[in-house]
């Protein structure tokens, strides 16, 4: 049974830091979800992330805790914990606690970003997130990038955005036109979705009217909507540049955005200012949407231009796959959407 009203838990892959937050050995508190969390990463340089207060008396792993071998230590009194959530060591004891366990978060660190799987009902995981050169658009596969760390991540925290608002964006060709003040409003060329990502490819300029494989002249934008929490972008034409941009729910009212932004190598790069000016530039325009979508009512169902009512539609329906229901969230609410 799903859930057919977007919530703040929704599930599915979920960014919660970037590679760069953890080095050998760190420790760093989290919460999301409206739980506390704490990510480490082990001196065999994988992330772990676990529920953050120790078993013994509660400590907070994520504030003074250590890294020892593949465990976490509790700064209180040293009792060590494994990514598994076990209690591997007590200082002043022979022998661990087994009795009491933490929960471990299924966690990917891929493409510099650090996600974690989260789902209300406990269910396993699902599809692995994407990888952003080789999965989002084809046109990005052979051209060489700028690591995005450490001036490609920009981080809006607290904002009070609904996370299915964000993943409606790639369905919503028409505001590029007002909120981003392109010329025109871009046109669909492809769209297709399967059970875990839903993708759009549009074409800004005038010469576009339909997808033309052959055709390089003119910029388009693919989007790849991995579950509700990811939207991963490529950008062809003049620049090329890769975007992830994620929305982690951190309880039932308010996200953390990250985006993370790869820009094209190119001649020049090295003269001073060049890349801070690339990448002012590619992460200017988010701000403008976050203004609307940390305003917004979630209207259910919408009142939607005729044109509009296909991708709105198809992308809402498959919206609603993510949404399990849960005691929390019991009745179905609302009708499907519709068109004008
Ligand atoms: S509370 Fe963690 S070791 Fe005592
Ligand atoms: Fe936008």
């Amino acid at each position: 049974m799903q859930q057919l009203r977007p919530t703040m838990r929704p599930s599915g892959w979920f960014q919660v830091a970037w590679s760069s937050e953890l080095p050998l050995g760190g420790v760093k508190p989290l919460r999301y979800f409206g739980q506390d969390l704490v990510a480490y990463r082990g001196e065999d340089g994988v992330v772990r992330v676990l529920d953050a207060y120790c078993r013994h008396l509660g400590g907070h792993l994520g504030y003074g805790g250590t890294v020892a071998g593949d465990c976490v230590v509790c700064p209180f009194h040293g009792w060590r914990w494994n990514g598994e959530g076990r209690n591997t060591h007590i200082p002043y004891q022979d022998r661990p606690n087994t009795s009491r366990q933490l929960t471990a978060w299924p966690v990917i660190e891929r493409d510099e970003c650090v996600f974690v799987w989260h789902d209300a009902t406990g269910r396993p995981p699902g599809r692995e997130v994407p990888h952003i050169f080789t999965e989002v658009a084809e046109h990005v596969r052979d051209l060489p990038f700028h690591p995005a760390t450490p001036r490609g991540l920009v981080r809006y925290d607290d904002v009070t955005i609904l996370p299915q608002t964000v993943a409606e964006n790639a369905a919503d060709p028409v505001h590029f036109r007002f909120v981003h003040e392109t010329r025109d409003i871009p046109v669909a060329l492809r769209q297709g979705s399967d059970e875990d990502r839903w993708f759009i490819q549009l074409g800004f300029g005038r010469r576009w009217t339909a997808w033309d494989p052959n055709s390089h002249d003119g910029d388009t934008l693919s989007i790849v909507q991995a579950g509700i929490g990811l939207s991963y972008t490529a950008l062809s034409g003049h620049d090329n540049t890769v975007i992830l941009l994620a929305t982690t729910p951190i309880d039932d009212r308010t996200s953390t955005m990250f985006q993370t932004v790869w820009l094209e190598r190119r001649d020049g790069d090295d003269e001073p200012g060049v890349l801070d000016r690339r990448m002012r530039a590619a992460t200017a325009q988010l701000k403008n949407d976050i203004v609307i979508w940390s305003h917004q009512r979630y209207e259910d169902p919408p009142a939607l231009a005729t044109v509009e009512g296909q991708l709105f539609g198809d992308l809402r329906r498959w919206c609603r796959r993510w949404y399990p229901i849960t005691e929390a969230h019991p009745v179905p609410a609302s009708p499907a959407p519709s068109g004008a």
